[in-house]
């Protein structure tokens, strides 16, 4: 299996067989979450407007995300993974348009190039076990990092993923980097740039949250061209 890292996002993405998108903190757990509670679809999109258009044309949308981790103006919901757990019984069955500071702007540098997973901590097993059994042979795995920086969280979780596939691995550096960093604790991890920046904005309990491993056997996914992410469950690992 050959893993190619992105540490940030970029226009040098390479052809490969799946993309998977990272941002621990918060998109990529939001994404979960949203599906945990039952969301419809998720839009994932880059930019504020267009999202408020959308919303414009048809009201019944939902409207969540972020900029520098504060819900944006106008907005139904921000990032926060538990705000959509608390608000689970109207996200069900709803459409979501999400947009936030790095994870959706990442997603629009590879969404058009194959099928896009977005990971978390909360799933990565599953997303492994669905991997496992198609015949993928090269991963590329985006981070979104924080404003063109490195984040420790995502590369971690890049790492934790890599750490599930055992044999014949060729790994590019950011993909060797990540699997180091894996091996630190989670205490560790937790002192990241973003995570300090979530404490002080009293987001402590999203980032705990964010850190829980493997609860959920299901991922959001898009095809390949697609905005929009549907729910896969995995069952049994198939
Ligand atoms: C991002 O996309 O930059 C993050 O999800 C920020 C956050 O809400 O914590």
């Amino acid at each position: 299996m050959k893993i190619n890292v992105y540490n940030t996002p970029t226009d040098d993405v390479k052809q490969h067989d799946i993309y998977i998108l990272i941002d621990i903190l918060r998109a990529t757990s939001t994404i979960t979450t949203l599906f945990y509670c039952e969301a419809k679809k998720v839009s994932l999109f880059g930019d504020i407007e267009k999202a408020k258009q959308q919303k414009e044309k048809d009201n019944n949308i939902i409207l969540t995300g972020e900029r520098n981790a504060i819900k944006v103006e106008g907005f139904d919901y921000g990032n926060s993974p538990l705000e959509m757990i608390l608000n689970k019984n109207n996200i069900k069955n709803k459409e979501i348009i999400i947009t936030t500071t790095n994870g959706t702007k990442a997603f629009q540098k590879i969404y058009e190039k194959g099928e896009v997973i977005a990971l978390s901590n909360l799933n990565i097993k599953s997303i492994y076990e669905y991997i496992e059994n198609k015949n993928y042979n090269d991963i590329g795995v985006m981070c979104a990092g924080t404003n063109n920086n490195l984040s420790l969280e995502d590369i971690y979780a890049a790492g934790k993923f890599i750490n599930f596939f055992k044999k014949d691995l060729i790994l590019n550096d950011s993909a060797k980097l990540a699997l180091n960093i894996s091996n630190q604790s989670k205490d560790y991890i937790k002192k990241s740039d973003h995570s300090q920046r979530l404490i002080k904005l009293g987001l402590i309990e999203d980032l705990n949250y964010c850190f829980e491993e493997n609860v959920y056997n299901f991922f959001g996914k898009s095809k390949k061209g697609e905005k929009s992410m549907y729910k896969h469950i995995i069952n049994g690992g198939v």
